[in-house]
């Protein structure tokens, strides 16, 4: 069955917490993914669907990094998850990409992750980017992805994370 990535509508909304569910165990992803979305904060919220299923979600918030020349149009990826039984089979591979393209697309300079150190590095994320950005995370977890070449050059600053990150 061929797979469609597509943005959220509003009959998405009760599968796409059973994924987050579903894919960490636990509600918090679900609920934080809720409360982005409820105070304006999501930016891009992707659905991998089969027919009406959806099996996999992706979430990009507005994040702008604060510099000393003024904001850079940034976006945190969080959070991303598959339904265990489609897990490795490239679906959360193709959110992450059609993610970026679109983020691209719309002007944003660069993306921020919080993730799994062997998973993001393939799609372009780096700690070394990250580096010079300030943010509650830091060491390796913490990465960035330039969306044009040479986006993060000689860029300092910091971010502030919306509160729902923190609950
Ligand atoms: C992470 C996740 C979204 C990947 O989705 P997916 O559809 O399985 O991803 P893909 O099929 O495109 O890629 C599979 C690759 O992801 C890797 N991967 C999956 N979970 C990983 C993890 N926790 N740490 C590192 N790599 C991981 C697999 O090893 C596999 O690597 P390989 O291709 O080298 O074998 C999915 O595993 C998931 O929902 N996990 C639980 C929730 C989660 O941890 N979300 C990410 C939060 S940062």
């Amino acid at each position: 069955m061929s797979i469609v990535y597509r943005e959220e509508t509003v009959a998405d909304l009760e599968q796409i917490r059973r994924v987050n569910t579903e894919a960490f165990g636990q509600a918090a992803e679900a609920d934080l993914v809720d409360t982005l979305r409820r105070e304006g904060h999501a930016t891009l919220s992707l659905v991998a669907a089969a027919e009406d299923e959806v099996r996999g979600h992706i979430l990009f918030s507005d994040l702008p990094i604060d510099t000393e020349s003024g904001p850079l149009p940034t976006v945190a990826l969080a959070p991303m998850a598959v339904l265990p039984q489609f897990q490795r089979q490239g679906i959360g591979s193709q959110l992450v990409r059609h993610g970026l393209e679109i983020c691209r697309g719309r002007g944003f300079c660069a993306v921020l992750v919080l993730g799994h150190v062997d998973y993001y590095p393939r799609f372009g994320f780096s700690a070394k980017l990250a580096q010079q950005i300030a943010s509650p995370f830091s060491g390796d977890a913490f990465m960035a992805a330039e969306l044009a070449p040479g986006a993060l050059k000689n860029v300092r600053g910091r971010v502030e994370y919306p509160p729902p990150f923190f609950a």
